[in-house]
């Protein structure tokens, strides 16, 4: 075989057979296929695409290429949950302990923050005391015992994802849905648990900015998980908002804490009940309906915050200091009002440079390595439909400094589109994407014909 026909079949629109995929994906890790061949072959599904046997192919050789997580000594189905990526997304933190107090057992392997999007491990961290790496026996031993645990990536797992994603991200081959569907399912394969749910974010602040791109996505992966035995299911959700009202790490876990009492904002917990509701779908534990009255119990009875408490305990965590506000969580910081420059409705918030904003203000990192300020971030205080007066106070940023705040400021700034005009509804959840098909859903109308989103004065943490 010779990776010379490889790329050239494809690049003509030809199928690759699975041992072509092998082949290439074996001899990539291995150091035998340079990269120059392996960013040919990338650019050539970039125009290409692959059927969906090659795409569950090159998924199980990526699978292949590294450890695989076995969990079967954790008795029950599990269940994991990925998403693609958000800003504000702080779901797993709400949607992760709410299940898990339905006795289901959550393996989560989560990331850090990438680009402009925000991630779990880095959310967790603000957590003084927690840990996010652990060696398998203990993460098995608090995911029987305590029901989760919520971990970085342990072991060698899909070491082809790790060289093929540096590649791509150099040559312009990011965006292809085959092959960012394989990237992601060959990490969820080899995490080991029996179900997957799927966040497919879409808009300004996604990987997906459009809405046909999403589906194609989520309609990829499910298929994927389908042809290999772990059933999938998807949402696709609304990113063209930041998700509640909090951007930034500590800021986001204590807006998690209060949507796990009841009191968060409305989009955050309308998405994760959505979200925790099909997970608990996926291991059985009733209809659609049924796990949502299950879900919306838990969160009632204060079910999931106690349990989220117990997880951050089992990992080192101060889980004290989730009680009341939060106020120790959130180190002070210096902060900066910002204000509409006109009347009007805030029509759009580009959400990608919201993300931005939040990085420039120390939350993120600029650099692989950099160290990340827990406490700094952006506090809205208005969202998209909403009604405002020049001189009104949008957000209010936190950041360790002047120079950081004026970055910041200037980045958010430029995320605002203030009109006249009000910006249409639009649903938080676009669709469901399963074995069975899509299931689109409709814009939803509040009472008052406003935003379909949170209510404008749904509580905030302060810091
Ligand atoms: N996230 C991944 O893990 N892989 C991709 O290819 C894109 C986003």
């Amino acid at each position: 075989m010779r990776m010379y026909d490889i790329i050239k079949r494809k690049r003509d629109g030809g199928e690759l057979s699975d041992e072509e995929i092998s082949f290439f994906i074996d001899g990539y890790v291995s150091g035998e296929i340079p990269d120059y061949q392996a960013s040919a072959l990338c650019m050539a599904v970039f125009y290409r695409g692959m059927s969906l046997r090659e795409t569950t192919a090159l998924t199980m050789a990526m699978v292949r290429s590294g450890d695989v997580v076995d969990l079967s000594r954790i008795p029950g189905i599990k269940v994991d949950k990925h998403s693609t990526g958000g800003v504000g997304d702080k779901t797993s933190l709400v949607v992760v302990p709410l299940v898990a107090s339905l006795g289901v057992r959550v393996a989560k392997m989560s990331g850090r923050g990438l680009g402009h999007t925000g991630g779990t491990l880095d959310k967790l961290e603000s957590i003084p005391g927690l840990s996010v790496s652990m060696d398998r026996t203990r993460f098995e031993r608090i995911v029987s015992e305590v029901g989760c645990a919520i971990i970085g990536q342990t072991g060698d797992l899909v070491p082809a994802d790790k060289r093929l994603y540096a590649l791509r991200d150099v040559t312009a081959t990011v965006d292809s849905i085959p092959l960012i569907a394989s990237s992601i399912m060959s990490k969820k394969i080899a995490a080991g648990t029996d179900r997957i749910l799927l966040d497919v974010t879409c808009g300004s602040g996604a990987l997906m900015k459009t809405l046909d791109d999403a589906l194609d996505l989520a309609q990829e992966m499910v298929s994927i998980g389908e042809c290999v035995g772990r059933t999938s299911v998807a949402l696709v959700t609304n990113m063209d908002r930041p998700l509640g009202y909090c951007i930034g790490n500590a800021l986001e876990v204590a807006e998690a804490v209060s949507t796990l009492r009841g009191e968060g904002p409305k989009d955050l917990t309308d998405v994760c009940v959505e979200l925790a509701a099909t997970m608990a779908f996926l291991v059985g534990l009733g209809e659609m309906d049924v796990c949502r009255s299950l879900v919306r119990d838990q969160l009632a009875g204060g079910l999931g915050l106690a349990k989220l408490k117990e997880i951050v305990a089992a990992q080192g965590g101060e889980a004290s200091l989730l009680d009341d506000a939060c106020d120790s969580l959130v180190a002070p910081r210096p902060s900066r009002e910002v204000t509409a420059d006109r009347d009007g409705y805030l029509f759009a918030m580009d959400t990608e440079r919201c993300g931005l904003a939040s990085v420039a203000l120390g939350a993120g990192r600029a650099k692989k390595d950099d160290a990340i300020d827990h406490s700094a971030g952006i506090v809205l205080v208005a969202k998209p439909g909403a009604a405002v007066r020049a001189g009104d106070v949008v957000a209010t940023l936190h950041a360790a400094s002047d120079p950081l705040l004026d970055e910041g400021e200037r980045l958010f700034r430029s995320a605002l589109d203030i009109r006249h005009e009000r910006p249409k509804d639009a649903p938080l959840i676009y669709a469901r994407v399963s074995g069975l098909g899509v299931e689109r859903r409709a814009a939803r109308r509040s009472p008052k014909g406003r935003e379909a989103g949170p209510s404008p004065d749904g509580p905030v943490p302060r810091p």
